[in-house]
């Protein structure tokens, strides 16, 4: 996925993210939905003690695999579908960079939510980029953030709806509809409190300045979701 150098991702998603996640010298860390691995390194990279990288495809966990074995970093890559991977033991941190909003079904997510509280620690921590329930995507354009949403009329809690990731080619992906509130409910069910959102923030100004992020974050497509056990 190659999804490093976008302008939303660099400059919103990541700096947000991290911001969220603080520091995490001499924790553990499972990072669900890993992808290829790009947080997954990074997570390592800021001194985690071991990084665990889970993912539902083969494909992207084999391609992890091979960066690891070209460039290693002590990190363990695992190929598991969230919703019934086994338990992989206890951690200090999980993380999800975009896992909540690939749930299909109401009974999906709860599996996903039990599931990373099965794998915290006492005093662990659930940091996750979730899929903002109140975007609009008539309101604004997110191309130039490289972002594309398509959503029917009327979202309804359950429906599907489409994320294009302008990468050359684009990536297209098929998300879920949940509200804040179910994400919150849901986490309570598992046994998270503390349970937070906090917006997109830009670290650092793009080329065009600070009001470059102005539209974006007029109308946000993900916020971070923390939780606390
Ligand atoms: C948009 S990608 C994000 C990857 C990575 N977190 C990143 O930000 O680069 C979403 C990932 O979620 C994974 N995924 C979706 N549903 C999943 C599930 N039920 N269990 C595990 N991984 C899942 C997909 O295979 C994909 O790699």
């Amino acid at each position: 996925m190659a999804t490093v150098g976008l302008p939303y991702r660099e400059g919103l998603e990541a700096p947000s993210f991290f911001g969220a996640l603080g520091d995490v010298q001499g924790r553990s860390v499972l990072d669900l939905a890993c992808g290829d691995g790009v947080y997954t390194r990074w997570i390592r990279g800021r001194g985690a003690a071991s990084v665990t990288g889970c993912d539902l495809s083969a494909d992207l966990i084999a391609r992890a695999c091979s960066i690891e074995a070209e460039r290693p970093l002590g990190i363990t890559y695992t190929c598991h579908d969230v919703v019934t991977m086994p338990h992989l033991g206890l951690f200090n941190v999980v993380t999800a960079v975009h896992l909540l909003h690939f749930a299909r079904t109401r009974s999906e997510l709860a599996a996903m939510c039990d599931r990373v509280r099965a794998h915290l620690a006492p005093g662990g921590r659930f940091i996750a980029v979730v899929a903002a329930s109140r975007h609009d995507p008539a309101r604004s354009n997110l191309a130039p953030y490289g972002i594309r949403i398509t959503h029917p009329e009327q979202l309804q809690e359950g429906d599907a709806f489409t994320v294009e990731v302008l990468t050359d080619p684009p990536l297209v992906l098929t998300n879920y509809h949940w509200r804040g509130t179910t994400y919150r409910e849901q986490l309570t069910r598992s046994g998270f409190h503390h349970i937070s959102w906090t917006p997109l923030a830009p670290a650092h100004p793009n080329d065009q300045g600070m009001s470059f992020w102005d539209s974006y974050l007029d109308n946000p497509h993900v916020g971070i979701l923390t939780a606390d056990v």
